[in-house]
């Protein structure tokens, strides 16, 4: 692959927790391609490891606290952001959040105020970040989402993370729409299970990557290099004429009607 194609760009890349994260794998990707980059962290502990980690890999990037679901702390985010830069090219945002019990729990459990904040961090932050991120995209740019299969389809214990990944799905669609006109594209990436923080709240992951092993075109289950490289690929000049939509990074599994079955 041709080096540097995002040199002389700048990205913001949400959601980083620690060295399995999606987002630090797309972070990789796009620091080997020459791009300029600024994070996000929670508060401690979160802020630690991801400084940590900066500090050992990354050492020239920036990093500001930023917990989407405060509206003011997205507005000092880009703040921060324009204390360094008047222009952005894109933004990663790979970030969720759901009560562990809902995870567990049948889906009709869901309790009104969980399934609110559900919606609100993982998808109504896409909204509210793309706001604040599409006026500093001056020479057009790149805004690329996290979503997973069972945004569409049910996956077990998923519940209204499934759901709220639906809403992120719907709501890219819309932002694609009216920033288009301005150059700003918007596109998901749907990706197959990962051995994260974020997934280790979820039960009867370890089956379902077997049946990925077994079952996926591929035979095999994905890592987030793979996420990285189709990140690369969505941020930079390749991608130039896809917006609006959801490209799926999961070893050819969603394209199965029916799981293989043993012989
Ligand atoms: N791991 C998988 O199997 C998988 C598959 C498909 C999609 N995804 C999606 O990828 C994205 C990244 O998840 P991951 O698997 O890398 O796990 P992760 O735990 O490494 O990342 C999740 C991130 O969300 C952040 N976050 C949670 N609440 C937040 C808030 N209020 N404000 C700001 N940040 C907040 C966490 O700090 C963390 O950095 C998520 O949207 C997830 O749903 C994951």
């Amino acid at each position: 692959m041709p080096k540097g194609l995002l040199e002389g760009k700048t990205g913001v890349i949400l959601g980083v927790a620690n060295a399995r994260s999606i987002a630090w794998a797309c972070a990789k990707a796009f620091q080997e391609h020459g791009a300029t980059l600024i994070f996000n962290y929670l508060p401690e502990p979160l802020e630690k490891r991801v400084r940590k980690l900066l500090a050992s890999d990354m050492p020239d990037a920036l990093a500001y606290q930023c917990d989407v679901s405060k509206d003011e702390e997205i507005t000092s985010f880009f703040e921060n952001v324009r204390k360094h830069t008047d222009k952005i090219d894109f933004v990663i945002h790979s970030l969720a959040y759901a009560e562990r019990d809902d995870l567990n729990n049948p889906f009709i459990q869901t309790p009104r105020k969980n399934f609110a904040l559900a919606l609100d961090i993982s998808a109504y932050s896409l909204v509210a970040i793309a706001r604040e991120a599409e006026p500093m995209m001056s020479e057009g740019g790149s805004i690329v989402t996290m979503t997973y299969l069972g945004a569409e389809r049910v996956v077990p214990n998923y519940n209204v993370m499934g759901v709220a990944k639906a809403a992120l799905e719907s709501s890219a669609r819309y932002l694609a729409h009216e920033l288009g006109p301005k150059g700003v594209r918007v596109n998901c990436i749907s990706a197959g299970p990962l051995k994260t923080l974020a997934a280790s709240a979820i039960s009867g992951m370890r089956s379902i990557n077997k049946l990925i092993e077994e079952g996926a075109p591929l035979r095999r289950n994905i890592d987030t290099s793979d996420v990285g490289k189709t990140a690369l690929y969505l941020v930079s000049d390749l991608a130039s004429g896809v917006t609006g939509q959801t490209i799926y990074v999961d070893a050819g599994y969603s394209a199965m009607g029916v799981p293989v079955l043993p012989e």
